[in-house]
């Protein structure tokens, strides 16, 4: 069995986690490989919410296991309130979900210095959910990191305590202050990691490798998109793990021969939250349309959305990047209402005109569009590809066409049911 990896292909909140859900009944296992609270997947189903930050998206099938592989930072506190909120609705994740035994560890004061070095980049802050990823993902490499399988050591207390005074040291030298009292905010983490204690730690490279052995199914959870990726994002606006195919292989422990399908899912148009470049951002009333019908408001912070057209030269990029071998279009249903609509085929920069990702984006980039008509027509109803109008199946069509790759899902809403499998 090869183990397949279902990612966003743009900057993020492509529909992942609902996708994910949906796909679930097909497979065995879900591991989420990298990222951590700064994710925010939502699922819908019995005309109820959830949203998941850390656990995998598969937490909602009970026969499932799901794991949260060693290229995942998990904040306990965080975590607890996940855990809390499944046990509410009569699940039993302990039973169901194992913890990589070298996931590390978000500390409170990640999350003080991920503020603090936010604050001293000023205009030019990345817009960080402020999870304190960057830090946790520093320090792992650092060589500093505080791993899930060292709470379970005598010494706990000893590297915690070290860690700690690295952090204060910096924190206190530049001045940085908490919002909140610290020792209610030590006392509030040291007390979750009680949660976590409940959860079996594993090695997740022997058991993966063991349930692809065995015949099970396996598909591997990206969290964040592509061009948010580390080394192949829009640098230095990303977030500090790696987003991308490749990414499965080291934050779960799977060789690359060990890997299957790919794939991707892509937002109907484009949204990014926090700074950094955007070449196909809408700032009048269209992309404020997109926002509002598209319900785009971060999961994970609430912020606002931007906006925009689709972009075909960063997405046929982040095929290229990750061996997409199939696509899964979400939210077009947004679009319902729309005369029409654009899609951005390569970019004019100064004279010139490519269709190539540059490494570095910026505001010289002038998107060059292509319009289509708009369906007019209630996609979320409709339960069978047949029926999809012809305007949206010619959408579908030109995506493929430019890609190179098909599109095996069209998602029509956020519900479990408003999915179609495209069979042609
Ligand atoms: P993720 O981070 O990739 O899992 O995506 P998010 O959950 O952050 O954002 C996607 C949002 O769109 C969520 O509110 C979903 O419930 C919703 N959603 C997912 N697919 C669709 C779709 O096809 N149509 C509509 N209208 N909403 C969708
Ligand atoms: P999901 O999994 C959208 C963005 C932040 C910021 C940058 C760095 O729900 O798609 P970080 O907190 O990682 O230091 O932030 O990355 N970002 C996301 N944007 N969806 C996400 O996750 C994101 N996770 C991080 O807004 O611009
Ligand atoms: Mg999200």
């Amino acid at each position: 069995m090869k183990l397949d990896i279902l990612l966003g292909l743009q900057w993020g909140d492509e529909g992942k986690g609902k996708v994910v859900d949906v796909l679930t009944p097909h497979y065995d296992v879900i591991a989420r490989f990298q990222g951590g609270p700064n994710a925010g997947h939502t699922l819908e189903f019995n005309g109820i919410k959830h949203v998941l930050h850390t656990i995998p998206s598969g937490i909602f099938h009970p026969d499932k296991t799901n794991i949260i592989g060693n290229g995942v930072v998990i904040d306990p506190v965080v975590f607890q309130k996940e855990i809390e909120a499944l046990e509410k609705i009569g699940l039993n994740p302990v039973k169901n979900l194992f913890i990589s035994k070298k996931a590390h560890l978000i500390l409170p004061t990640h999350k003080w210095l991920d503020a603090m070095l936010e604050e001293q980049k000023g205009e030019q802050k990345i817009g960080s959910t402020l999870k304190g990823i960057g830090p946790a993902y520093t320090d792992k490499v650092a060589r500093n990191g505080y791993r899930i399988g060292d709470i379970t050591t005598p010494n706990y207390l000893d590297k915690f305590s070290e860690l700690y005074k690295k952090h204060a040291d910096t924190l206190i030298k530049n001045g940085f202050k908490p919002k909140k009292d610290i020792t209610d905010v030590f006392k509030e983490w040291f007390n979750s990691l009680q949660t976590l204690l409940r959860f079996n730690f594993v090695d997740c490279e022997y058991e993966i490798s063991d349930y692809l052995k065995g015949g099970k199914k396996v598909l591997a959870e990206g969290a964040q998109g592509t061009l948010l990726d580390v080394d192949f994002g829009s640098y230095p606006f990303v977030t500090s793990s790696n987003t991308v195919a490749a990414g499965a292989c080291t934050g779960l422990g799977i060789a690359p021969s060990q890997t299957g399908r790919v794939i991707g899912i892509v937002k109907a148009y484009c949204t990014r939250v926090g700074s950094g470049p955007f070449p196909t951002e809408l700032f009048d009333e269209t992309g404020e349309k997109l926002r509002e019908q598209g319900h785009e408001f971060g999961s994970t912070t609430g912020r606002p959305r931007r906006c925009g057209w689709l972009d075909l030269v960063a997405l046929k990029y982040s095929i290229m990047i990750n061996g997409v071998t199939e696509i899964v279009l979400t939210k077009a249903d947004v679009m319902d209402n729309f005369d029409s609509f654009k899609v951005c085929t390569q970019y004019r920069i100064g004279k010139e005109t490519t269709r190539r990702f540059p490494a570095e984006i910026n505001d010289e980039i002038m998107p060059v569009y292509k319009e289509f008509k708009g369906w007019k027509q209630n996609l979320s109803e409709l339960k069978d590809y047949e029926l999809l109008p012809q305007a949206f199946k010619t959408y579908i069509d030109f995506i493929e066409q430019e890609t190179g790759v098909p599109v095996s899902i069209v998602s029509t809403g956020p519900d479990r049911e408003q999915t179609i499998m495209v069979r042609k």
